[in-house]
């Protein structure tokens, strides 16, 4: 779909209501805090703003949560509740909202205290390809060169792109077509738009790409336990390239 600027101009709206989550729940992570509290300050921002949750009721099960909190070898959709965080521990935080009636949709990986290298170099790699992803995004080009550019920096740094979960179009739905793979072939896929709007959200591993649905029906982990980071944004189209609309 292409979106007008007035459209936008609301999910930039919304976008910047996530931008404030993120903040708050980056605050807050510390050794010891559980990934119910981070969901509760979620809650406390979305209230605060007039927003609503995307997340929560979402799907089947029903997303419990406002936030998803994946921990460790977690790629995506982690339960908030009881687990403490742990120095050491990375942790991805994802959420979104609504704003009269547009969504917004962004995640970010952050270390618990300090962490190891590895993990460290997994979250520059993932938000650097993020980045690269975005650049591609310009009229003329086509969805399969965002999966290209962001599976090409990934690959060089030695780590996997997940295949089994995608990015997507964002508007008056979280999920709306055309999907958007963090893997592909340059020049391949539908075209992009000025008006164009997409959450692109490459999921990264540090060892396979494979990954595996828990009991619970939403936490996803990597099938070889090694760790995982995810880093998202929603970004429209302009006449003057790509504009990040989850961003303060
Ligand atoms: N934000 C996720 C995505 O990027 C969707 C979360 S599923 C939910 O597509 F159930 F947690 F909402
Ligand atoms: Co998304």
């Amino acid at each position: 779909m292409r979106r007008s600027a007035s459209e936008i101009a609301i999910m930039r709206k919304a976008g910047r209501v996530v931008a404030e989550m993120h903040a708050c729940i980056r605050e807050a992570i510390k050794p010891g805090v559980t990934t119910r509290r981070l969901d509760e300050i979620a809650r406390e921002v979305i209230e605060r703003r007039g927003a609503r949750s995307n997340f929560l009721g979402y799907g089947y099960p029903p997303f419990p949560g406002v936030i998803c909190a994946s921990v460790n070898d977690t790629v995506v959709h982690g339960i908030p509740g009881d687990q403490r965080l742990r120095e050491g521990d990375i942790v991805s935080i994802d959420c979104g909202a609504i704003v009269q009636g547009w969504h917004g949709d962004a995640a970010f990986t952050t270390g618990v205290g300090a962490i190891s290298e590895e993990a460290q170099r997994l979250i520059d790699v993932t938000e650097e390809s993020l980045r690269a992803g975005i650049e591609q995004m310009i009229d003329g080009n086509r969805i399969g060169d965002i999966g290209h550019a962001v599976q090409t920096v990934v690959e060089r740094a030695g780590f996997s792109v997940v295949r089994d979960y995608v990015g997507h179009a964002i508007g008056t739905a979280m999920h709306e077509k055309p999907e958007v793979p963090n893997y592909g072939r340059r020049g391949s896929g539908p075209k992009l738009r000025v008006g164009n709007v997409f959450a692109v959200e490459p999921m990264v591993t540090a060892g396979r790409p494979e990954t595996k649905l828990a009991e619970d029906g939403w936490t996803v982990t990597t099938a070889d336990g090694s760790l995982a980071a995810h880093a998202e944004h929603t970004i429209a189209i302009t006449d003057h390239g790509p504009e990040i609309l989850t961003l303060p």
